[in-house]
């Protein structure tokens, strides 16, 4: 087939009808969660000031220094369109002075983000977040249930053998200290270092203990751990969160070299995978954590958060993959089918009738072979076919047809709604 001349950006899809039903599920899963956890919906622009996510997602980071579709635009000012959610969130939180509200705020977000990444499996340039943030709590247990709305979300999805990775990143008092202790182990092994992470040795360390290559695995897994040198309060702060997820029994698994991809964290991050190698391939579902440290960097009051995200193409991938079925959508019980111009006319009034009584009929007003349109009606597997041909459009009735019995009886069009009504044992 030849190649249509305009096609969507690499790496961004149009969302067709087969995936609206996910789209929506997936939706109206994170809605019901966010309205039982006390969540406010909150939708940011999807374009902000570049500073935003430099400052607040860090330069030294993928995101900002590969991955942001940024502009001059003709007003001279720079614009990124937007790359992830809690650095917007964040903005609105202090823009519209929820500093002042009682605390914690707790804001939900579900919406498209861009990030000019590699295309491959799991990776989009443009994709969809459900965003999940808690402001003006530092307790443990907020960490904790962040983690199980995740959980909980993707469960309700019916995705199973979920594995929750955690660690801590430890805060401004202990991961100077760490960051120089693995500074001077990395720098001597750095010839041996992947081209990408000699790089990261002098912007962004942490990142390095990530890194997928083989020989940048072999020494990491000798690198020093964070965990060991985290302060007291950091330590105290993530025993906790672990007490809590084994109180609520979420499967989790500790990994020293988990630090994340932006550099707001503090204390808690975390990462949620379908423990299969699939779903390794593709990434983690969901992730996030706590980052105490934003709010005020973005030039608010101090205040402590904590969050997450999930990525909704990877959940439809994955529920794509497992088969996950969900109940269907409502199907048409009744098939309005017509012939000649005047039943035509008196079908169009008919079939709103229906919709304020709130019946799901199909059509084919398009068609005009009785023939054609019974057998669309016989496809579709309704109950009843309603026939309205000339002359009933002219006495005023109209044929209903049991389409299982095959049994046609004539009745007044004033009164086939009520009819129906009866037939499907529908209560006013
Ligand atoms: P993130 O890990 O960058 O975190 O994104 C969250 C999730 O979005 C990932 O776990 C993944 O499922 C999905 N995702 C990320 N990039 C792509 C992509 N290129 N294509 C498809 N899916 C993708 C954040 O963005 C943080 N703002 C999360 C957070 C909220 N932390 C605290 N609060």
């Amino acid at each position: 087939m030849k190649r249509p001349r305009f096609q969507s950006p690499t790496g961004m899809h149009d969302i067709l009808s087969e995936d609206q039903k996910y789209f929506q599920k997936i939706y109206e899963v994170c809605e019901n969660v966010a309205n039982f956890y006390g969540f406010q919906k909150i939708e940011t622009t999807i374009l902000e000031e570049t500073e935003l996510f430099s400052r607040g997602v860090g330069v030294a980071t993928d995101i900002v220094g590969k991955q942001m579709y940024s502009f001059r635009t003709k007003g001279g000012d720079y614009l990124t369109l937007r790359p992830e959610g809690t650095a917007p969130t964040v903005r609105a939180f202090i823009e519209h002075g929820m500093q002042n509200l009682p605390q914690p705020v707790k804001l939900w977000y579900f919406g498209p983000y861009f990030r000019h990444e590699k295309p491959q499996l799991g990776r989009f340039r443009q994709f969809h977040h459900a965003g999940f943030e808690v402001f003006g709590e530092e307790s443990p247990i907020i960490d904790a249930q962040i983690i199980q709305i995740f959980y909980n979300i993707l469960r309700e999805l019916k995705l199973k053998n979920l594995i929750i990775e955690i660690n801590s990143i430890g805060d401004n008092q202990c991961r100077p200290y760490y960051k120089k202790l693995l500074m001077s182990y990395l720098k001597s092994r750095e010839q041996v270092l992947c081209s990408d992470c000699r790089h990261r040795l002098r912007e962004n360390p942490l990142r390095i203990l990530d890194c997928k290559e083989e020989k940048c695995q072999r020494i990491i897994n000798q690198a020093p751990q964070i965990i060991d040198h985290l302060c007291g309060e950091c330590h105290q702060h993530f025993k906790e969160v672990l007490e809590f997820l084994d109180e609520i029994e979420l499967p989790y698994r500790l990994n020293p070299y988990l630090v994340r991809g932006l550099d707001y964290y503090t204390k808690t991050v975390f990462e949620i995978f379908e423990d299969s190698p699939e779903g390794r391939a593709q990434g983690a579902l969901a992730g996030g954590g706590r980052y105490d440290v934003l709010v005020k960097l973005l030039g608010g009051k101090d205040t402590p958060t904590a969050g997450g995200a999930a990525g909704i193409e990877r959940i439809i991938d994955t529920m794509k993959a497992r088969q996950v079925r969900f109940r269907k959508e409502r199907e048409p019980v009744i098939y309005l089918a017509q012939l000649g111009t005047l039943a035509k006319r008196k079908s169009l009034k008919l079939l709103e009738d229906f919709r304020k009584a709130k019946i799901q009929v199909s059509e084919s007003f398009g068609r005009d072979s009785l023939k054609a349109q019974l057998s669309r009606a016989d496809k579709i597997g309704v109950k009843y076919t309603l026939i309205l041909g000339q002359k009933e459009a002219l006495d005023g009735t109209i044929i209903v047809r049991n389409m299982k019995t095959g049994e046609q009886e004539i009745v007044k069009i004033e009164k086939v709604v009520r009819e129906i009504k009866k037939k499907l044992k529908i209560r006013n």
